[in-house]
């Protein structure tokens, strides 16, 4: 659990906030643990679209640095919190395994991409293949999953709160590590 010092730093850090602290506070008024995830997915289908808009080599790089992190955080936090939490409502465990592995195969991906130069002729092509594994894998939380949670007795705004509580540990973590 974070400690009450982490989630006081994390606010803390706010007020000097770049664009993606913004995007971070801007989904920081949710209280319900499906809607957070939700705007985390409309926040990184909208960095892949600005992905496709780049027009240099800088600028794709600096766009992938800002999926990475959300990606990397979104799927920490839906691991460490929301899978567990939710699968103890769940009838049967193959959703949410099958999400675990989906996350796996994007992070294995997504570490290629980050030894690679934004100018290597395989760069744009992998941060597609990217873009459709979570794309695919938004679409069966949206449509298979967090639907299954909504209808079970999981407190969906308690385990938002601590979603909330860890993704600002994480944030505060990652600006103090470059
Ligand atoms: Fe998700
Ligand atoms: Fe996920």
């Amino acid at each position: 659990m974070p400690t009450a010092a982490a989630r006081t730093e994390a606010k803390n850090a706010k007020p000097t906030s770049s664009g993606r602290r913004k995007t971070a506070d801007s989904r920081s008024r949710l209280k319900d643990a499906v809607a957070m995830l939700k705007a985390d997915h409309r926040a990184v289908e909208k960095l892949f679209g600005q992905y496709e808009k780049a027009k240099d080599a800088q600028e794709k790089l600096r766009i992938f640095n800002r999926i990475d992190m959300e990606l990397k955080v979104h799927t920490q936090i839906e691991e460490e919190i929301f899978y567990p939490a939710s699968r103890e409502f769940l009838d049967d465990d193959d959703i949410v395994n099958e999400a675990i592995v989906e996350h796996q195969a994007a992070k294995d991906l997504m570490a290629q991409i980050e030894q690679m130069d934004p100018s290597d002729e395989m760069y744009d092509a992998k941060v597609t293949v990217l873009k459709e594994m979570i794309e695919h894998h938004v679409e069966e939380e949206e449509q298979e999953y967090f639907p299954e949670v909504r209808k079970s007795e999981m407190d969906t705004r308690a385990v938002g709160e601590q979603l909330k509580a860890r993704r600002e540990e994480l944030m505060a973590q990652m600006r103090t590590t470059p």
